[in-house]
């Protein structure tokens, strides 16, 4: 599984934001008691908008759910990277970009933007972004991006929509809907909550764009109805990374309810115009390669046979094997994609895997991403 953490760099900076807010990752138990509030608040109010007008909701945003929201879109940003989605690019807007969770994750991997937009209610939490952003473009030797952070959306800052890349993490669930100048724009990147209803939303979604011309370029291996959606009531697409943390985020998780060894997420990536199939044999587009699979499920183990929810087509179907019959147990985890070296043979709902080889997995499924040179 994919392990994702944060480059040092901004972890200080983290640290010394928290520092004006009287907080530090040092006296985690005070700490705690904030972030258990703004949990506490998401919980009762799933609607409502983070309270950030409040000291200590800014605190419990910097100290926990910016390095979650860090990792969980630096995972799609690179997986987004590899299936070339960016490809042809030239702006951005991160709506609703809070302490810029998904910019923060997009500027080293993309240098193609000249123009970039930040709009968020919240004047406070783009002040905390923008002092991120400069402190992290400078560590990392990154060429300054044109950004302008904005309360709202002025239509005369929109770069051309051929161009544009509409970015939405975690606040699609908060928005009835998605703006006009969203839908117009080339590009549109999703992130949501891995909850049922969140996810099953963002698969709606998906039908609705894809009726209106769109092209799913990820998670989804094809262009035809989810199977997740339509073959079932329970299934949500989801996918889950492994999170790297530090001596002070164990500290910190040490005093908290809540634990996180892994990280879990919904995504989308839509194109209207979908880039080319890139050469590389790793970074093939859906549509180009018919015997690609995205893992949506965790492995079943039954009596004397394993099972694992795949994604391939509008069928929901299940990769299968007998552990006593096979060499070696293949090791998949939500969110991998694989692609088959021969076919296998299909009874009822299952792809019967009778050798691992038959299968391999293009992501760098066990690598470690840290930036580590920053
Ligand atoms: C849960 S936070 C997510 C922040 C960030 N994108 C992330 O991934 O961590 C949602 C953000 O959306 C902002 N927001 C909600 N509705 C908005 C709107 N209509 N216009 C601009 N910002 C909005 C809120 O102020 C809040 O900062």
């Amino acid at each position: 599984m994919r392990r994702i953490g944060l480059p040092q760099s901004l972890w200080q900076k983290i640290e010394s934001l928290l520092q004006t807010l009287g907080h530090s990752y040092s006296a985690p138990v005070r700490l705690a008691k904030d972030i258990t509030r703004l949990s506490d608040f998401y919980i009762t109010h799933p609607k409502a908008a983070t309270p950030w007008n409040e000291r200590w909701a800014q605190a419990a945003y910097l100290a926990y759910y910016l390095p979650l929201n860090y990792a969980r879109a630096r995972a799609v940003m690179l997986e987004a990277e590899r299936l070339g989605f960016f490809s042809g690019l030239k702006s951005f807007v991160d709506f609703g970009s809070g302490l810029g969770s998904a910019q923060l994750a997009l500027a080293p991997i993309a240098p193609f933007v000249d123009q970039g937009l930040c709009v968020d209610l919240a004047s406070v939490a783009m002040d905390f972004h923008r002092e991120l952003y400069q402190n992290l473009s400078r560590q990392q030797g990154l060429s300054e991006q044109s950004i302008h952070w904005s309360p709202e959306l002025v239509a005369s800052r929109l770069a051309p929509a051929r161009s544009r890349l509409a970015i939405f993490s975690y606040v699609h669930t908060e928005l009835e809907g998605l703006p006009a100048w969203a839908e117009a724009s080339e590009a549109i990147l999703l992130i949501e909550p891995s909850t049922r209803d969140d996810g099953r939303r963002l698969l709606e979604l998906r039908k609705r764009l894809l009726a209106e011309g769109f092209t799913a370029v990820g998670p989804c291996t094809h262009q035809k109805p989810c199977p997740l959606l339509e073959s079932s009531q329970r299934d949500w697409c989801h996918h889950r990374i492994l999170w790297e943390t530090t001596p002070d985020w164990q500290r910190l998780e040490s005093v908290l309810p809540i634990k996180n060894r892994t990280l879990t997420y919904s995504y989308l990536l839509l194109r209207r115009n979908p880039p080319a199939s890139p050469a590389s044999e790793s970074a093939k587009t859906p549509e180009t390669a018919p015997d690609l699979a995205r893992v949506v499920g965790d492995p079943l183990r039954e009596k004397g046979k394993s099972r694992q929810l795949i994604c391939r087509g509008p069928e929901r179907e299940f990769l299968s094997w007998f552990p006593a019959r096979i060499k070696s147990e293949p090791e998949l985890d939500r969110g991998d994609l694989i692609r088959f070296r021969t076919p296998l043979e299909t009874k009822a709902q299952e792809l019967r895997l009778k050798d691992t080889m038959s299968i391999e997995i293009l992501n760098h499924s066990d690598s470690t991403d840290i930036q580590s040179l920053s």
